[in-house]
């Protein structure tokens, strides 16, 4: 007989503390325009050079990869484990070479890869470990902030991420020699300019005003018409970065003061974001073992940040055109290995087959929201149009 067991979460009480005061330390916090000129900054001040390698996972977003190309450097895929999303010591082992550099273990959905294990394995190795924390911060991993435990990590504050200042990148560093590199980087970049700010700003305004679930199909469409369409580079990803490894111009860029400062006073806020979000994914996990449904998530590895919660289904073209239908917003993170790109990934270096646990999850995972959690009545009918594409 099949076991249903629950998956709930608890997050830890004195991450937020910890939180509060690393990111004022200047010697090792540097803020950025977005969380891709954060790792581009990383991957320059590690020294970088053409022809080295870049390990990243196979099932994340095509920025990542980007920043790696930008510096004339390659990333290699590594796989996911099918149940935390993330890669492992085993799928990352095989793919070191004599040309490998870094390796950038990303916390996907908000839960943290195993990185005690990877970090013994870089630090045999010689090499540097980057966490992708875009969506992992205000989680944990073994009691200790999520963000805190690799040699650096960037965090992203764009609109879908734990805490928003618009857009926004966070690097903060543990190693000391690449902190000093770091400091001398970050003197050398440009403030955003007028219509940056400007731009952002208004939306900043906006932002809350339309930030409903009734709304969130109109928002993401006149998003994406608004970066990708009209070339109003307002967005968190323009569509040259969509069609080819080729750095915009303008990319390099810190962020700006008023973002600094809506940054920390997010950051005061977290732990209630936080509560709120523990809350809505105890009560998914809830709904759904109450229908007897055994989610493929594993959060034993350690306190999850509870961004999105994922759901397998048979057809997910099928269940997110029927849950548009009824103004149910759900997530499709992330729909390629190189999200969002769906077309050829050669100009990336990844081929298909390289990484077949990531090309499955693409094809089934959807996922839910934590901060705007969905009505009884919406889970019902979300239960209803998946009840017979579910995965589990
Ligand atoms: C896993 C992951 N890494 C990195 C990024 C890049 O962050 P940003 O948009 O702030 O550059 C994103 C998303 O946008 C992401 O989902």
């Amino acid at each position: 007989m099949k076991e249903y067991s629950s998956n709930m979460v608890t997050i830890e009480n004195d991450i937020f503390g910890v939180y509060k005061s690393l990111f004022k330390d200047q010697r090792s916090t540097f803020f950025f325009w977005k969380g891709r000129v954060a790792l581009y900054s990383l991957l320059q001040c590690i020294g970088l050079k053409p022809g080295d390698e870049v390990i990243i996972p196979g099932f994340t977003c095509v920025v990542v990869a980007n920043a790696i190309k930008y510096l004339g450097a390659k990333p290699v895929y590594a796989d996911i484990d099918p149940l935390t999303f993330n890669m492992t010591v085993e799928t990352v082992k095989p793919l070191i070479s004599p040309k490998t550099k870094v390796i950038i273990a990303q916390n996907t959905f908000g839960l943290s890869p195993d990185l005690d294990s990877l970090l013994t394995l870089v630090e045999e190795r010689g090499l540097y470990l980057i966490e992708d924390c875009a969506h992992g911060l205000g989680g944990s991993y073994k009691n200790r902030p999520a963000g805190t435990v690799a040699h650096a990590t960037f965090f992203s504050t764009q609109w879908s991420k734990p805490i928003t200042t618009g857009l926004g990148g966070i690097a903060y560093v543990r190693d000391r020699k690449l902190a000093e590199r770091m400091v001398d980087f970050h003197r050398t970049l440009a403030e955003p300019g007028f219509s940056d700010r400007i731009m952002l700003a208004l939306q900043l305004m906006f932002f809350p005003l339309v930030n409903s679930p009734h709304l969130y199909y109109n928002l993401v469409n006149l998003y994406r018409f608004l970066t990708q369409k009209s070339g109003l580079s307002v967005g968190s990803s323009s569509r040259d970065e969509l069609e080819e490894p080729k750095m915009p111009v303008d990319y390099l860029k810190k962020m700006s003061p008023l973002q600094i400062r809506l940054f920390h006073r997010n950051v005061a806020k977290l732990e209630k974001k936080a509560r709120k979000r523990e809350e809505a994914w105890n009560r998914y996990s809830d709904f759904f073992l109450s229908k007897r449904i055994q989610l493929l998530y594993s959060t034993e590895i350690e306190g999850h940040s509870m961004l999105r919660y994922p759901i397998r289904v048979k057809n997910k073209a099928k269940v997110l055109r029927k849950a548009r239908q009824h103004k149910i917003p759900i997530g499709d993170w992330f729909v390629s290995p190189l999200h969002p790109v769906e077309g050829s990934l050669e100009p990336w270096r990844y081929k298909i087959g390289m990484c077949p646990q990531a090309e499955k999850a693409c094809n089934e995972v959807i996922n839910l929201f934590t901060d705007h959690p969905l009505s009884t009545k919406k889970m019902r009918i979300l239960y209803d149009i998946i009840d017979k594409e579910m995965i589990g």
